[in-house]
């Protein structure tokens, strides 16, 4: 503990010396700096989007609507130092590593060596810190202030050296995310390579959807027909059980076989607990299973459509999982920003359920599941290929007013 702490503040005080002495122009494209909120801004035809080193985060993302009407649509602050203040860190917009979602007991085995990493969630006497791991610990990825190694008025990119034992991971890890904005769409590449010892890596992209689009379903093609790994009904944690099950037509978990409202149905008494204890709604694990050869730009993995904004989104990813949580854990306390929300007394704090959380991924908690064949991309080491994740977030309109639940609804 006191070990880490202090790689913490050594990092900590090198990273701002850094900051000191880059300046704007020694970063290759055509920077114009961040604004005066700490935000870069990239676009593309139809789209505009901030970014923040705090966790390589999407800030801002604007889109007009069906009225012509700009909407910021991912969750985030007003300026870049607030994500180091605020301590609810919701994980807005950010890449969790080295390890995204949840390792569950805070341990894995490597070649027969047993690693204890640093527990940050669901505590139990005796382990006020938790008894597991969520999004790469107490100091993960997303709690760090990334590099800004180029910038171009559209695409940015991040990198990050993780140094060898930090919260308990074997080896260096040096991560690199690119963003670009096209026409309605970002792209997401991220690449990690483990440059010293055999370890585990996952990234993923977070975005949080604000209610300002008052999201509506995920829905897929019917050519997937995914499986629901789902996070942990059965225990008091919302730990993975390892559990595969699967995704039933017109089952709790199921968007695939028709889509569906996020929050259609939540007074059903199954949606209570399906995302943990006491958690009403959706923190579930799809399984794509695409079968290979396929090309991962040709069909997407998941929709999410607004009817109240028109706006909808395709997530396209080369990944094998897809996690969707319906935000249970907010309780009315986060500010919107400036940039979102009707100014017209409607309360501007995200309420319960106010918002939708996408995430692709690899299988979670594969580390701990040997019988599942993640290895391969999981865990890496400095003679194999490098760690890649690739995403696509097509933005279109789609001015169908009527909601899945009828008039006036989503
Ligand atoms: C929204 O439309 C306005 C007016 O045409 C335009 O100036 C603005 O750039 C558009 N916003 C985005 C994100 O494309
Ligand atoms: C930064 O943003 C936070 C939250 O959005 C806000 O409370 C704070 O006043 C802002 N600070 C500055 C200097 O703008
Ligand atoms: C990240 O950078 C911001 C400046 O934009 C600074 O206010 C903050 O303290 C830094 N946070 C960390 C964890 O280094
Ligand atoms: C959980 O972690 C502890 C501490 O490393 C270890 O002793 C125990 O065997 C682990 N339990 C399981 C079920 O993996
Ligand atoms: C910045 O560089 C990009 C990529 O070379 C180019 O497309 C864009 O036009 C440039 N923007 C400005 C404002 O010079
Ligand atoms: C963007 O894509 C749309 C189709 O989705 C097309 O109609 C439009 O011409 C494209 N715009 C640009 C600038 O490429
Ligand atoms: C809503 O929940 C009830 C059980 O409370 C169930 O009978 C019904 O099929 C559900 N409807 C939908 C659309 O999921
Ligand atoms: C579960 O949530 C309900 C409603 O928010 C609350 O009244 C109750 O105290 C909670 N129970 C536990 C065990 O946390
Ligand atoms: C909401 O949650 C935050 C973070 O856990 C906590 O600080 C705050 O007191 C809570 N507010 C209410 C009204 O429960
Ligand atoms: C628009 O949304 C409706 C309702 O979800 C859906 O049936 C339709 O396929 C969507 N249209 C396009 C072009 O995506």
């Amino acid at each position: 503990m006191h070990f880490s702490t202090s790689i913490l503040l050594a990092l900590a005080a090198s990273t701002s010396t850094l900051a000191a002495h880059i300046s704007r122009s020694s970063i290759p494209g055509n920077s114009t700096g961040p604004d005066a909120n700490g935000k870069y801004t990239i676009s593309g035809p139809g789209i505009r989007a901030n970014f923040i080193p705090y966790g390589a985060s999407i800030s801002n993302l604007f889109l007009n609507d069906t009225s012509g009407c700009e909407r910021d649509v991912v969750g985030g602050f007003d300026n870049a130092s607030y994500y180091s203040v605020d301590r609810q860190h919701p994980h807005f917009g950010g890449v969790p590593g080295r390890y995204a979602n949840r390792i569950k007991n805070s341990s894995f085995v490597i070649d027969g060596e047993t690693y204890n990493i640093l527990p940050n969630e669901n505590p139990e006497p005796g382990s006020p810190n938790g008894v597991d791991t969520l999004h790469g610990g107490p100091d993960g990825w997303d709690w760090r202030n990334w590099t800004v190694v180029a910038h171009t008025s559209s695409s940015i990119t991040f990198s990050l050296v993780d140094p060898d034992g930090m919260e308990g991971f074997p080896g260096e890890v040096v991560s690199y995310v690119t963003y670009t904005m096209g026409n309605r769409t970002w792209d997401l590449r991220m690449v990690a390579v483990a440059t010293t010892k055999v370890t585990p890596i996952i990234h993923t992209g977070i975005s949080t959807a604000s209610p300002t689009t008052k999201p509506a379903p995920p829905s897929t093609t019917p050519s997937t027909s995914p499986t629901a790994a789902n996070a942990s009904p059965q225990t008091p944690s919302s730990s993975p059980t390892g559990d595969i099950q699967a995704n039933q037509p017109l089952s709790l978990n199921d968007f695939y076989s028709t889509p569906k409202q996020i929050g259609a149905n939540f007074s059903n008494p199954d949606l209570l607990g399906n995302c943990g204890a006491n958690c009403t709604g959706y923190d579930t694990c799809y399984l794509t299973n695409r079968i290979e050869p396929y090309g991962w730009k040709e069909v997407p993995v998941a929709r999410l459509r607004s009817a109240w904004s028109g706006i909808q989104v395709d997530v396209f990813t080369d990944q094998d999982a897809f996690q969707v949580y319906s935000c249970g854990g907010q309780n009315g306390s986060m500010a919107l920003k400036n940039t979102q929300g009707l100014h017209d007394g409607t309360p501007r704090t995200i309420p319960q359920y106010g918002c939708v959380v996408m995430e692709v991924e690899d299988w979670i908690d594969g580390i701990n599941q040997p019988e599942w064949g993640r290895q391969s991309k999981q865990v890496f080491g400095p003679g194999d290929e490098p760690y890649v994740l690739q995403a696509s977030y097509v933005f279109s309109l789609n001015a169908t007013e009527v909601g899945l639940l009828g008039e006036g609804s989503g």
